[in-house]
Parts: structure tokens; sequence; C-alpha cells
């Protein structure tokens, strides 16, 4: 299956790391660089080969990082250039590279450029950015920015607006202006020419907008316009992505991931195929959004596995041998999935390692966002004002203004808050992610879920992850077998088949709390001559009806061609 040819991320396994939360090595409550290159043995004990750093850059922190200030310098909480380039260094010496964050959608309203875009309206930064000038008094259109209000911001001084997606600090750079392009062709080949491993692109599907910005149909129970149409895969991203590839990716061997919400299958198809040379994978935000109800995230509603199980089914099929997956349950924008799709109370430890197996033996490129391999938890505070996320912050203004109450407003936080996954890392009992104040409260169940108690009990969700992490290395029927949906309409049992040419993996988790019966038969796999490859309950029966016991997972390999 041509795997001499492979690239080498088609067997990797990426660790996330948000550093503010990640490990602070100088007591100010904020996580830096030093504290990651001291954490870089955990993360090479684990087996991971790539780190994803979220942003590091110089940032006034409106959206912790995403509102890029300078491109070429760090974030002075963070460290400095100098510590930059050790973490690349001593990330190499552990076989790990570092894939950085590039976010070009926007930039900061710090940024030089914008400075000098808003001074003047014949200032040649003018066109970096996407001015228009108001309809009588109101915003150039009416569409809504992802952060609450309006997506456009009046510039007094100026008299005209400027379009920002999210927030009014991060205003949106213009692609069609081929200098600003050019700019970021040219502050990619600076870090790449530093020794990283590639980039994560934010919201990378968004860059190309309609020019004419036209007005977006208003949902019920919103204020604004829903411009996505006109933004997400918008008419020049494939040349965009295209010529970026030219101009700076080829000339590299690295890996490259594209945030892209509301891409399809089909446009993913387009995306990774390599003969088109855009990105190597996307983020596929379909499967976060199946517990949303039709008001949107905040819109909590449970999740159906048959719809989960469909929408696996549909990009698997979708991108084998066509493009390539990426895999993901957490990341720094995602609620914790153990809290999510699982169970974090009486099952935390079995259905953290349930969903790891489950996901893990997909098609594609996983990735793990740090605490995710203890089985960190969401959190919930009972004040608003220990909260930090901007996205958050903003919601609930709004929705308390149009009368929503407090309760309702926080059990929407509590299930889907970003800050969810930004309470600090938990090291040990006492947390030990800071000497000095955490910038956010950490979770209090530090002192049952940390990484000291994980390295030492030998059967933690630590080790299975390490586990999985082992097998992808191994065998390469997780990169390459075919996939195929078992019992798909069954509520709580996700079972499917990874297919090689010599062998047939079934893999089966329970996500319920109820036990389950299986029959072989349903299987269409032989019943004896298996192997067992994981589990997280230890052992798995053989009899013809097996009884799958409360978030139980499993992977059992079945050789073809011998007979039983
Ligand atoms: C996606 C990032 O993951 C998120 O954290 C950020 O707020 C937005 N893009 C804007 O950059």
């Amino acid at each position: 299956m041509g795997q001499q040819m492979d690239p080498w991320w088609k067997k990797s396994v990426v660790y996330q790391i948000y550093p503010r939360s990640f490990m602070d090595s100088n007591g100010d409550g904020i996580g830096d660089i030093q504290g990651i290159i001291s954490k870089l043995d955990y993360i090479q004990k684990l087996g991971i080969d790539v780190i994803w750093l979220s942003p590091v850059y110089d940032s006034p922190n409106d959206d912790n990082g995403y509102d890029i200030r300078n491109y070429r310098t760090i974030m002075q909480e963070f460290g400095t250039m100098e510590d930059m380039e050790q973490l690349i260094e001593e990330s190499k010496k552990h076989g790990i590279r570092i894939v950085m964050d590039l976010v070009v959608n926007h930039s900061s309203d710090e940024h030089e450029w914008f400075v000098e875009s808003k001074s003047s309206r014949d200032s040649i930064y003018r066109d970096y950015y996407i001015w228009r000038d108001g309809k009588e008094g109101h915003p150039p259109n009416n569409w809504g920015s992802v952060f609450s209000g309006s997506a456009w911001e009046k510039d007094e001084h100026m008299d005209s607006y400027y379009l920002h997606l999210f927030s009014k600090k991060q205003p949106d750079l213009n692609w069609e202006h081929q200098p600003l392009r050019e700019e970021v062709y040219q502050l990619m080949t600076y870090w790449l020419e530093k020794g990283i491993g590639g980039f994560r692109m934010d919201v990378i599907n968004f860059i190309s907008k309609d020019t004419q910005l036209p007005d977006g149909i208003v949902h019920p129970n919103n204020i604004y316009g829903d411009g996505s149409p006109y933004f997400i895969n918008g008419p020049k991203i494939h040349p965009y992505l295209q010529e970026m590839n030219e101009k700076v990716l080829s000339k590299y061997d690295v890996v490259t991931v594209g945030e892209m919400p509301g891409a399809t299958t089909d446009d993913a198809r387009t995306y990774t195929n390599p003969d088109n040379k855009e990105v190597n994978m996307v983020f596929t935000f379909e499967h976060m959004d199946l517990d949303s109800g039709p008001n949107g995230k905040w819109n909590v509603q449970p999740l159906k596995l048959i719809d989960l199980k469909r929408n696996f089914e549909k990009w698997q099929h979708a991108l084998h041998k066509v493009g390539w997956n990426s895999l993901y349950w957490n990341n720094h924008d995602q609620p914790r999935v153990v809290s999510r799709f699982g169970n974090d109370s009486e099952y935390r430890v079995l259905s953290a390692k349930m969903l790891a197996i489950c996901l893990h033996m997909l098609q594609g490129t996983p990735y793990i966002y740090q605490g995710e391999e203890l089985g960190m938890t969401n959190v919930e505070f009972q004040k608003l004002e220990d909260y930090r996320d901007i996205e958050t912050l903003n919601m609930y203004k709004e929705k308390i203004e149009q009368g929503i109450s407090h309760e309702d407003i926080m059990t929407g936080i509590y299930a889907k808050g970003r800050d969810n996954a930004r309470t600090p890392m938990q090291w040990t009992v006492e947390g030990g992610f800071t000497t000095g104040t955490p910038w956010i409260r950490m979770n209090p169940n530090t002192d049952e879920i940390n990484v000291e108690q994980a390295i030492n009990d030998s059967t933690s969700i630590f080790y299975t992850y390490q586990r999985l992490i082992q097998l992808r290395k191994q065998h390469d029927i997780i990169t390459h077998g075919s996939f195929q949906l078992l019992l798909a309409d069954h509520p709580n049992l996700f079972v499917y088949k990874r297919v090689s040419a010599d062998e047939e993996w079934l893999v089966v988790a329970n996500f319920s709390d109820q036990t389950e019966q299986l029959e072989w038969k349903d299987c269409d796999v032989a019943s004896k001559s298996q192997e067992l490859i994981i589990s997280n309950y230890g052992t798995v029966q053989t009899n013809e009806i097996v009884e799958i016991r409360p978030y139980e997972a499993f992977v059992v390999a079945f050789k073809k061609g011998i007979e039983n």
C-alpha cells in the first residue's frame, strides 16, 4: 500500500500544549517555555513525536495569544526567542518536532500593520485589513462576530469600519491583497528556518471572503446575520492555500493541519488530497457539533451515539486513500471529553480509556490535548469572575442583556465553556503547575487526578494512551486498513472493524453505563483465533454472546486465512 512512500506524520501522534496552562517555571502563575522544556521527558515517555504549541508569539492576550502583535517575537510572559530556540533543539533531542500555530486570518489590533492601516486611508498598510464605509450610520453588513456582537468595529477617526470575525481586537487580514500574502509567507519561512516541524493553521478556511460581503440570514433568536456562507471555504481559498504551499511549504518536510469549521467531507477531500498541494489534514468540527441544539453551541443536547458513529464513518470513508484525517476529542476550545461523552464520576478511568481506544484505532493522525492522558475533567466555577475566556465572558454579557437567567447561562458554560480545557495541567496532588497564583484557578480535583499518580499506577489512563501510541507505530493496519462500521443502529455500542489484506481488527466500545450484549456472529468475525490487542477491563470473554460491561472497550485481532 505504498508504505515506503508514507510521510512520517501518518504514524505520528500529536500532543497539544496550551502554554499558558502547561507548566510555570518562574512562579508568575503563567505557564512558559522553560516549563515546557522541563516536561519534555514526560511527553517523550508518553510516546509523542510532535508537539502542537498554541501561540507563543507576542500578544496583548485579548484571546490568549490568538491575537498576535508580532509574529517574530515571543510573548514576554512565556520567555524569549532563546528559550524558543532551545525548545526546538531540546525537543529534537527527544525525537519531537514542534508544530506552531499559524494565526493569519487575523492579527491583533496592536500589530504594527493595523496601527499603520488605521492611521490613514492612504497608508500602504491600509489594504492589509478589510475596511468598508458604513451604511447610513450602520455597519457595512449585518454579520455577527463569533465572540458576540457585530463583526464590524467603527474607527471614529477615519469614519470607516473594519471587519473582525472574532473579537474587535482581532481585525481580519485582507488576503485579497498580495503584499499581505507575501508577508505571511515570509513569516512562515522565518519559523521554518528555525527548524520547526510544521503549522496548525487557525481558522484557515475563513481567509477568503466574498468581496461583496453580502448580508447573512438572521436565524431565529439571533440579532446578527450569519456571514459564514460568505467566508467559510470562500471563493479563493484553494488558490491561496496552493500559493502558500508552492511558495513556502513545498520547500520543507513538514506537517500541516488546517483548522476548518464548516468544512464538509467533500471540502476535506479537496484540501487534503496530496495532488492538490494544499494541507495534509484538516480539523473537522462536525463531531464536535453533535451535542449542540438548533440554537448553537450553548444550546447543549445529549449526544446520540448513532450520530457520532455515522459521522466518523462518513469521514473515515471519504478520506480513505484520498486524503488524510485528523482525530481528536479535545483541544483548548472544547470541553473535556471524559465529562462530555464519557462519565467523569464513577466510570471516569474506564470511560476515558474507552474514548481513547475508540478514537486511536481510527485512520488518521491523533491529537492528544494536555491532560487528556490523565482523564482531566470539566470544572464548575461558581463565580463568573473565575472565568477568563473572552468567548464565555462576552456570551454571558449578551445573554444577560437578553434576559436569560444566570443559572441557565452557567449550565451552558459548565458544559461547553472553553475554560474547561484551560485550567492548569495537574502535575501533583497540590497542583504542581506554579509556585505562585495561577492565572486561572486549578480544577480542585488535582488531589486525585495528576501526573504523579498516573505515572505511578501501571493501570492508569496514561499507560493506555502510551500503549495506543506504540500500537500505531507497530501496526500498519491502524495506518492503512479500511474502516467498516458494524451495528450502526446500536444506541450504546460503537463497533467497527479495521481491515487489511491479512488481518481484521475488531474495535468494541460501550458508551454507556449499562451492560450490553454482543454476539460475535453480528461482527462477521471468527470467534476463536483472536488476539487481544488492548482492553480497558483487562480481559475479554470468548463466549458466543459477550457481555460488554459499562464503558468497556477492547480491540481483538483476527488473522485471515487461519482456521479456528
Ligand atoms: C480558533 C482557535 O482555536 C481559538 O482558540 C481562537 O479563539 C479562534 N480561532 C480565533 O483565533
